[in-house]
């Protein structure tokens, strides 16, 4: 498929590890010019890279940052919200403090809406923005409340946003299980059992670059779920 990003202007926070990363790698070998933005210094990308550290739940340095790609490249085309944090998992809920619950949502909500807020005004027609929600805005595993409620969150983020802009696309992306930096602290060797579903940070990636492309120009305000059929299946015992 031709997704025509070759010289797109793209920002992308939590770009120094996991699926950000993935997704500046993905987008820059599609000959897009991308703006790295995390609390951390990413790893050094080949092509046309600007890196700009910011912490997604501080205003002051989201508009910053933003400023400083969009400066740049003379605009954005692309901001793709994958910045974000899995927070206590596998904690009961009566050892999760407000303050647990909180810290998550200030960054997987808080986060999204204030790098949404300072990038609008450098997106034109025709652009697009695409968040990291999780299948667990759909589903749940014991011991992931407050993540699971930051994500159904962010499904209705992207659908709110859809709305509220006539003239940029904003759709998210629900992946299971993927291999990154995050599951590996949370979930550990299991995620080498065969037996259970695991997805690359690259496969989430092209799903990114698709719904920032032109090629999904009427897919707008959607929760693309990619969890290998898992949620489809019903209780019945068959
Ligand atoms: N790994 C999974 O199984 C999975 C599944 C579904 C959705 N997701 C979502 O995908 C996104 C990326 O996750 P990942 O698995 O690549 O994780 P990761 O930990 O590998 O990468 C997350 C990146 O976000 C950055 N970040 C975290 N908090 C930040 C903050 N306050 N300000 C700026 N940057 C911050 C980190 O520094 C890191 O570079 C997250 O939103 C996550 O919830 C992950």
């Amino acid at each position: 498929m031709r997704l025509d990003l070759a010289g797109k202007a793209v920002l992308i926070t939590g770009a120094g590890s996991g699926i950000g990363l993935a997704c500046a790698r993905a987008f820059l070998a599609e000959g897009a010019r991308v703006g790295m933005v995390d609390r951390v210094a990413p790893p050094l990308l080949p092509g046309e890279v600007v890196v700009a550290r910011a912490d997604v739940t501080d205003e002051t340095e989201v508009a910053e940052a933003v400023r400083v790609v969009a400066e740049s490249f003379g605009g954005l085309d692309v901001v793709v919200g994958c910045a974000g944090v899995s927070g206590p998992v596998g904690r009961a809920l009566a050892d999760t403090s407000a303050a647990d619950f909180a810290a998550v949502l200030a960054v997987n909500v808080t986060g999204q809406f204030l790098v949404a807020k300072h990038a609008r005004p450098w997106l034109g027609r025709g652009s697009a923005m695409v968040f990291l929600a999780s299948d667990s805005a759909f589903v749940a595993a014991p011991g992931m409340v407050p993540y699971c409620a930051s994500k159904g969150a962010v499904v209705s983020l992207t659908r709110a946003l859809s709305v509220e802009f006539d003239d940029v696309r904003v759709n998210c992306v629900c992946p299971s299980v993927v291999d990154t930096p995050m599951a590996r602290g949370d979930l550990g060797d299991v995620l080498d059992d065969p037996a259970f579903p695991v997805q690359a940070a690259d496969d989430v990636a092209q799903h990114v670059l698709y719904l920032a492309s032109a090629r999904s120009r009427t897919v707008d305000g959607q929760a693309v779920l990619a969890d290998f059929g898992m949620s489809a299946r019903s209780g019945f015992p068959a």
